[in-house]
């Protein structure tokens, strides 16, 4: 069992969404994305997340085309359910292979999938359910009219969104309160800054932040010569490729050379960046194996004075990253980047 059992106060998602725990655990990699996983580890990472008191766990269901699901009903069978915040997002659609083939949130697919996933998770209802991406064709009050129509049924507890921009989250919200808004946030992942993070803040939605490690990039565990395979999301990544790689890595080895002054690694320091950006900002961490997620849970413990962050923000700079966050065909289908 884990050391790093978290004493970190709760944290709500909005004004009206559920209290989690202040950091979350995302399941992906452990079914899919980041090359070959290990199951029973991934059980055990999970098991060993909600013991030290993780109650935020994010999935999709098409993560492993239900893989992901199937991982966390096994890993919480012996847990009470009413403990856990259980967040899927839907939509993507794939075929047997794996290929990406689009989005499909119509009021009809929004139904059908959620019937799916609470059979997969064994489960009455779902804490947060949330659009992966906006379906471009279809408009966002159809998408979330069907969740509400869900939540009144109690099926659903929470509307959450996905990569969404501000426009969306304002026009979700006249329908339904949003309680947290799921998108890319890290040290070198600045974006929502600028109009996001302020209309969240506005409508009083929460952020469940994900890539706070950039997928490993500036974790420390990274290195140039890391080979990837043909499905890992890194393999197409622009962060990763041999013309961005160098100087991203030269990002991360600023930050780790920083965190060590702190005894701490880059994953904690990157982690506790994230974490001192508000008591509306809830980090996922996309730990897979049970030492990396003790190494997240560290960050809980690692306080950052208004001097480390000055120090790590200018070693680390906004603007610095080499490399969108996504290859060039899905920065076309995230709404947040219009
Ligand atoms: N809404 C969306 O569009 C969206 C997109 C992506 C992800 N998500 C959600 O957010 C979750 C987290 O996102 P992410 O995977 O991008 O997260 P991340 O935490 O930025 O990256 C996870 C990667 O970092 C590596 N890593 C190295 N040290 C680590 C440590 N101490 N703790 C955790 N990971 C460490 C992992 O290791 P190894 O490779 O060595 O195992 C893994 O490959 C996902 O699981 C998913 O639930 C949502």
């Amino acid at each position: 069992m884990t050391a790093n059992t978290i004493h970190a106060a709760p944290r709500r998602l909005g004004a009206n969404g559920p209290e989690v725990s202040a950091i979350g655990l995302g399941c992906m990699g452990m079914s899919d994305l980041y090359g070959p996983a290990d199951r029973d580890e991934g059980i055990a990472t999970i098991r060993e997340a909600v013991q030290a008191g993780i109650t935020l766990l994010d999935t999709g269901d098409f993560y492993g085309m239900g893989h992901n699901e199937l991982l966390i009903r096994d890993a919480l069978r012996q847990h009470d359910r009413d403990e856990l915040v259980i967040s899927v997002k839907f939509g993507a659609q794939r075929d047997p292979a794996g290929q990406w083939l689009g989005y499909d949130a119509r009021p009809q697919a929004v139904k059908t999938a959620l019937a799916y996933t609470l059979k997969r998770l064994d489960t009455d209802h779902v804490d947060i359910y949330r659009p992966a991406r906006l379906d471009p064709n279809v408009p966002i009050e159809e998408t979330v009219g069907a969740i509400k129509e869900m939540i009144d049924a109690g099926y659903v507890r929470h509307l959450g969104l996905s990569e969404v921009g501000a426009e969306t989250l304002k026009r979700a919200s006249a329908v339904h309160p949003v309680s947290d808004l799921q998108i890319e946030y890290s040290l070198i992942s600045r974006a929502i800054e600028r109009e996001i993070l302020p209309t969240t803040r506005e409508l009083g939605i929460g952020i469940t932040a994900y890539g706070v490690l950039s997928r490993g990039l500036i974790s420390g565990h990274w290195t140039r010569d890391r080979a990837t395979t043909p499905t890992d999301f890194r393999s197409r990544s622009p962060r990763f490729s041999r013309d961005n790689i160098g100087r991203n890595l030269e990002l991360a080895d600023a930050l780790t050379r920083i965190a060590e002054t702190k005894g701490a690694t880059a994953a904690q320091a990157a982690i506790a960046w994230v974490l001192s950006r508000g008591e509306d900002i809830v980090p996922l961490v996309g730990a897979r194996r049970r030492d990396r997620l003790d190494e997240a849970l560290g960050a809980l413990r690692l306080e950052l004075t208004d001097d480390d962050l000055d120090t790590i923000e200018r070693a680390v700079p906004a603007d610095r990253a080499a490399g969108e966050r996504y290859d060039p065909r899905q920065m076309q289908m995230l709404d947040s980047e219009k």
